[in-house]
């Protein structure tokens, strides 16, 4: 069994992120920290918290970090997350609280004390894992593999040229980037194809079960945002495909090349430069997802709410 944890920013597909993790046979989390971005971090937090008290997994121990960017004001993604963070839908009121540790200790801590290198799962900006790397170097010689939601080759969301979760903080990227530990990059180049169409809301509202019966409505405003603003016919389930490829790893391609983050450009702020033939001689650091089987993904998105739907 994999243990991992997930550093997150909930927004609709953090939450399904954490839905398919805590539901999965393969996987143990151990904890999630929040950090600012679709929202701002007590949003962020208390989507997390809600998110548990739902699926009913309290006893996961959540812990709030970072507020704001390193060096940068937030920018937040309301547009696509909604005024909570996760519109569409009433989520119940947290039936716990978090750890009083910040995210950053609590980060330290876990990796520092676990007798088996962890894999950590970043699914909003890189803020915390970066504080976490600054404070305490030895932690990056403690994980097996950082397994993040952000950036892209080809493809771009919040500028023409970048990923949401590294435009925000691409300075926190570039401590992680040039960290040296193992990543595996999930980026929009597979993510933006990674969708769950209208249909596939559809037949889960049908399931009409605990859990369902309000996934359903949040991922719909999530559909529609996703139309309304990139045309798409569904819902790019982004951060969920990182945990799904630690469940089932054929679920996304990869290759193995050098990335480095734009921190200063003018119009490529946050971009993930990402030397797809070899041409800079620069030492590979990252092994870079490029072609998912969407299928498969949602066939595990779907055995994870029926889970959870009869918990
Ligand atoms: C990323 O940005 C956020 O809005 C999503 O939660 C995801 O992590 C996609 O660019
Ligand atoms: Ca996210």
């Amino acid at each position: 069994m994999k243990r991992i944890l997930i550093d997150c920013d909930p927004g609709h597909d953090d939450m399904m992120a954490i839905m398919l993790a805590s539901s999965s046979n393969e996987l143990e989390l151990l904890g999630i920290t929040t950090v600012a971005g679709n929202q701002t971090g007590e949003k962020t937090y208390q989507n997390a918290l809600k998110t548990l008290t739902l699926i009913g997994r309290t006893d996961i121990p959540v812990a709030r970090g970072a507020d704001k960017p390193l060096f940068r004001e937030l920018t937040g993604a309301p547009e696509i997350h909604g005024v909570s963070g996760l519109d569409g839908a009433d989520l119940p009121e947290p039936g716990v609280q978090g750890v009083e540790q910040h995210a950053v200790d609590f980060l330290i801590q876990t990796i520092m004390e676990s007798g088996t290198p962890l894999t950590l799962v970043p699914t909003g900006p890189l803020t915390n894992v970066a504080l976490a790397m600054l404070k305490d170097p030895r932690i990056t010689t403690k994980l097996e593999r950082i397994v993040l939601m952000g950036g892209a080759v080809f493809d771009s969301n919040i500028t023409p040229a970048a990923e949401f979760n590294i435009y925000v903080d691409p300075e926190a990227a570039k401590v992680v980037f040039g960290s040296g530990v193992p990543i595996t990059m999930v980026g929009l180049d597979v993510t933006n194809k990674a969708l769950f169409g209208f249909d596939d809301i559809e037949e889960l509202s049908r399931l009409n079960g605990k859990v369902s019966r309000v996934v359903a409505p949040l991922l719909k405003f999530f559909a529609q945002a996703n139309k309304d603003i990139f045309g798409f016919d569904g819902a790019p389930l982004h951060d969920a495909l990182a945990i799904a490829h630690l469940i089932k790893p054929e679920v996304i391609k990869t290759r193995n090349m050098n990335v480095e983050i734009e921190t200063e450009g003018a119009l490529t702020r946050g971009r993930t430069v990402a030397d797809v033939y070899g041409i800079s001689n620069r030492t590979a650091n990252t092994d870079v997802a490029l072609e998912v089987n969407n299928s498969l993904f949602k066939e595990l998105l779907f055995q994870a709410i029926e889970v959870l739907d009869t918990r």
